[in-house]
């Protein structure tokens, strides 16, 4: 199915933006906070940002364009989950008797299972997307399924929607017996990954104006070989500059012991679980095959990393997917935020779903903010709501490598946004109208920012736009 094209119309929105100009760290999210209580955003006919501004100040241009008066809404732009999963669309709250390796054994690889059924995996394909466009994801980083006639489903229902994401098969060539229906051999792995590539992947002239991406996805290192992994770094490296993606897991589950981590250095006999994708896979870290890391690879959790696995994942530009509320439901501890930010890497927010029990990223960001307020001491951190909603619109357009199109509202972007309205969420709108927030006035605009954040609800998300064209839910 081909992609829709945009819509003809320019169109002038107006309503309270809050957005990130420019291209700030998290450092410096707070400096490039811009808040227009009475804003206006001017989208050009191909669903491109034109301006953005104090209604007041609106161009002459605006005055030709479509009025789409949103009222006492606010405009932000649109949520970016960096991981989540496609197969585990019905799995929120999955009880699996402890914590990751056994949530994945007794239920989640019993449920992915499932996909091989073909209209079983059309009907989660929509479920999935209407989550995402119900929640106000415009983009998303996609774990998807092992089989062919379910991924089939999902590239094709975001396409059909005008939804943007990256997508890729999840790769498994060795695991428990819950995991064999997932599994295929060393070949199938490698054949059908670039099958896909080959179909859904946008033709090179094409790439920079795309809207759905393929991506390389193996499950994690405890899914896979040396042989795999060697395989995977070859595709890669042939793919790699046709803007193909990579995502894994790294670094999760430290139980000693029989956790994760322990499990990948004692199969491989490495160092560190990140040598695993950087092709150090070999018995002493010795090098195997081609690295999987680079500036369009993301890897989810990172918990419990190294120094030097975090300078090395900022040195190759691949970013961190951070899960918070995932983290919390498998007792995965949590991820370290001021030594993880100070290695210069890329944080953006990740729902991982259904790890995570929530499908709305300001609910990621809301776990965020109270997790890393009770890390010990002097790791602990308030995150200022400049940097909540850099890690959930900003840092997911970086870490996608995306940043030129989207992210914010600077003129040129394309207008990805979402309509947040208070009075369908009743306790939002009386902690707006009502709470300190609204009085106090030194942190008044940054304290509005900071309640819309914390306090909404997914009922709330009244409008989710892509390049320009509203998605029905
Ligand atoms: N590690 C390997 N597979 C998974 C998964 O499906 N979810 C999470 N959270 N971690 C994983
Ligand atoms: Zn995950």
């Amino acid at each position: 199915m081909p992609e829709l094209p945009p819509d003809t119309a320019s169109q002038l929105h107006r309503g309270h933006i809050f957005h990130l100009t420019g291209r700030p760290t998290v450092e410096e999210a707070a400096e490039a906070l811009v808040v227009h209580p009475d804003g206006g955003l001017l989208v050009d006919g191909a669903g491109v940002i034109r301006w953005c501004g104090p209604w007041d100040q609106r161009p002459a241009e605006a005055a030709d364009a479509q009025l789409i008066d949103h009222g006492g809404s606010f405009i932000l732009p649109g949520f970016v989950d960096t991981h989540i999963h496609f197969p585990q669309v019905n799995s929120i709250d999955a009880y699996g008797g402890g914590q990751l390796l056994e949530w994945l054994d007794n239920c989640i690889f019993p449920a992915e299972a499932r996909f091989a059924d073909e209209g079983f995996a059309r009907g989660a394909a929509r479920e999935f997307c209407h989550r995402l466009v119900s929640a106000g994801t415009t983009t998303s980083l996609v774990f998807g399924s092992a089989f062919p006639v379910a991924q089939d489903a999902l590239f094709g229902e975001y396409r059909r929607r005008g939804l943007r994401g990256v997508i890729g098969r999840g790769i498994q060539t060795v695991g428990p017996d819950t995991a064999k229906p997932l599994m295929t051999s060393e070949e199938d792995a490698i054949r059908l990954t670039q099958e896909e590539i080959d179909r859904w992947h946008p033709a090179v002239e094409e790439a920079g104006k795309a809207l759905v991406y393929a991506a390389i996805v193996p499950r994690f290192s405890l899914s896979v070989t040396t042989r795999t992994l060697a395989a995977l770094g070859e595709l890669y490296d042939a793919y790699r500059d046709r803007g193909v993606y990579f995502t894994s897991h790294l670094n999760e589950n430290n139980r000693p012991g029989d956790g994760e981590i322990d499990a990948v250095k004692s199969l491989y006999e490495v160092d560190s679980y990140l040598d695993t994708y950087d092709g150090l896979f070999l018995p002493g870290s010795k090098r195997g095959g081609k690295s999987l890391l680079g500036r369009r690879s993301v890897m989810a959790h990172c918990v419990h990393c190294t120094d030097d696995e975090l300078g090395r994942l900022a040195a190759a530009e691949t970013a961190v997917a951070h899960c918070p509320t995932s983290q919390l439901f498998l007792g995965s501890g949590t991820m370290p935020w001021r030594r993880t930010i100070a290695s210069g890497v890329t944080v953006a927010a990740g729902t991982d779903f259904a790890a995570g029990d929530s499908w709305f990223i300001p609910e990621v960001l809301n776990a965020a903010f109270k997790v890393h307020i009770s890390e010990q001491g002097e790791a602990g951190a308030a995150l200022h709501p400049a940097q909540l909603l850099h890690l959930g619109t900003v840092a997911g357009a970086r870490a996608l490598d995306l940043e030129d199109r989207i992210g914010n509202f600077d003129p040129g972007r394309e207008a990805d946004f979402v309509v947040i309205d208070p009075s369908c969420y009743e306790p939002l709108a009386n902690s707006l109208r009502w709470g300190l927030a609204a009085e106090e006035k030194v942190t008044r605009r940054h304290g509005r920012l900071f309640t819309l954040l914390m306090a909404t609800h997914e009922s709330a998300l009244a409008q989710t736009w892509v390049r320009g064209r509203r998605l029905d839910a």
